[in-house]
This record gives structure tokens, C-alpha cells and sequence, in this order.
């Protein structure tokens, strides 16, 4: 089958012949609801390592927090099947280091990405990347797959995506992206990122350099309110450090607003 974008296309041989150990099964779709749900469900069914789901079009696209995700035609749209072997407790770290490795592929294109805790990509303040990662455990408790979603708005209008907040990579380079070119240079990134998952000071430095929320004043809405301090640190689970009024707190989830 084959996506044709609007003057990118996105077929299957020329993404088997990219010969990624990321793209050792392939799944492509010219429309899915989600690659998401459909990476989880074959992770369920047993499908290795390397599974990779890719979409021209999602019509349930889901971002973080159980928000919706636009996915037109034209954008990146992938969820690839990890079974990464570490402990559990490191699932955190599939999140940093994809958000790693997309950056640098991103730059490798011309565009400098930047990391909004805990995984946005922005370009200028523009969201241009979202990433997902869903973890299914065993009885046991162990990790048994971690399912990667990336979204990246490549060939889309800014105004069909994240509302006023959003960005594309044909907007930001002033021309068209090759999405297989594109696709390539985010399956190497996560792979060189994803081989080093038990080096997390490896991965947390270059997720620093990379931050454009460390050294910053932030306000942080969550579940269990709002939270404002100066951005000093990620922590050793992905957390993020802020100093505030009442002394440190590690905050694991929630949404960063910049404040001047
Ligand atoms: C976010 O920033 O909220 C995360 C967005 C993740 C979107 C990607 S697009 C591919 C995969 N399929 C989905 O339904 N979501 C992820």
C-alpha cells in the first residue's frame, strides 16, 4: 500500500529498503484510526521488536493526556513495538531517550528542535513533534513492551495542527520534507538513543543540552494543581526539578507554560 502525501510519498519498498532494526515488520496505511492502538494491539499479539506502524492519515490520532492528536495528510504519523530489556522501574527513560533522538534527527534536517519537558518538540516555541510512550507489563510486574508514538508535523499547515501552538517542518525549512528521508533519520536517532537505555546519564545530559525548559521560569498545571519555580534539573526518573518559594519539587507529569 502506499500514503501518498501531497507531494511526498510514503511507500512500502522504500521503507523496507531503509533495512532499520526498527523497521523489521512494517505496517504502513494510507488512513488508520490510530498507529498507537494498532502498535499495542499487535504488541499484545507477540509482534517483535521493531514493529513499526506508520499511517498518511489518522482519524483518532491520541496525544498525551487524553487529548486528541490531528494527524492530516502530509505529517509523520508512526508507533513502533519496543522490547527493550530493562528493569520496570526504567520504563521513564523510553520517553527521554526518544525525545533525544528525534531532536537530533530533526537537526540533521535543519531545524533546530528543541525538548519541552517532558517530550515536546518545538521549533522557535512551536510545537512541531509530539511523542507518546505506552508501557504493557507483565504479571510479574516486568516490562513486557513499550509502544513509541511520534507524531511530527512535516508536510501539514501549522493552522491544521495544535491550534495556534504548532509548527511544521515544511513551514520552518520552507520546503517540502521527503518523508522517507524523515522516517530514516527518526529510526536512527531512537536506535542509537534506545541501545543506550541503561546509561541514563548519557541520555539526561544530552536531553539538558537540548532543553529549553532547564534554566527557565515555569508554571506547571497537573492533576494535583498548579505548581510555579524555576526549571533546575531532570531527575534520575524523567521528573522535572523546579525550585520554588516552598523549596524542590520533582514534578512526573504535567503541562509547562514559560513565564517571563
Ligand atoms: C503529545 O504530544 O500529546 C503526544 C502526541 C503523540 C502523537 C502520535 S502520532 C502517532 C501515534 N499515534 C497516536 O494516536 N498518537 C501517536
Amino acid at each position: 500500500m502506499e500514503c501518498e502525501g501531497r507531494t511526498s510519498r510514503l511507500d512500502r519498498e522504500r521503507v523496507e529498503r531503509l533495512g532499520s532494526p526498527l523497521a523489521r515488520r512494517v505496517e504502513l496505511y494510507a488512513e488508520v484510526p490510530s498507529t498507537q492502538e494498532r502498535a499495542k494491539e499487535l504488541a499484545r499479539e507477540g509482534a517483535p521488536h521493531g514493529t513499526l506502524v506508520v499511517a498518511g492519515v489518522q482519524t483518532g490520532g491520541r496525544g498525551r493526556l487524553g487529548r486528541a492528536w490531528s494527524s492530516p495528510a502530509g505529517g509523520l504519523w508512526m508507533s513502533l513495538v519496543l522490547r527493550p530489556e530493562i528493569p520496570a522501574t526504567h520504563a521513564p527513560r523510553i520517553t527521554l531517550a526518544a525525545a533525544v533522538g528525534v531532536a537530533k534527527a530533526l537537526r540533521e534536517m535543519g531545524v533546530e528542535a528543541e525538548i519541552k519537558w517532558p517530550n515536546d518538540l518545538l521549533v522557535g516555541g512551536r510545537k512541531v513533534c509530539g511523542i507518546l510512550a505506552e508501557a504493557g507489563f507483565g504479571r510479574s510486574g516486568g516490562l513486557e513492551f513499550a509502544v513509541l508514538g511520534v507524531g511530527i508535523n512535516a508536510n501539514v499547515d501549522p493552522a491544521s495542527v495544535e491550534g495556534l501552538g504548532g509548527t511544521s517542518l515544511r513551514a520552518e525549512l520552507g520546503r517540502e520534507v521527503d518523508l522517507v528521508r524523515l522516517l530514516a533519520a527518526v529510526l536512527g536517532g531512537l536506535e542509537v538513543e534506545l541501545a543506550r537505555l541503561n546509561d541514563f546519564e548519557a541520555i539526561a545530559s544530552d536531553w539538558r543540552l537540548l532543553s529549553c525548559t532547564l534554566g527557565r521560569r515555569v508554571r506547571v498545571r497537573r492533576a494535583g494543581g498548579v505548581v510555579e519555580g524555576l526549571a533546575v534539573d531532570l531527575g534520575p526518573d524523567g521528573e522535572l526539578v523546579l525550585e520554588t518559594g516552598d523549596g524542590r519539587v520533582a514534578l512526573f507529569e504535567g503541562e509547562v507554560e514559560r513565564l517571563r
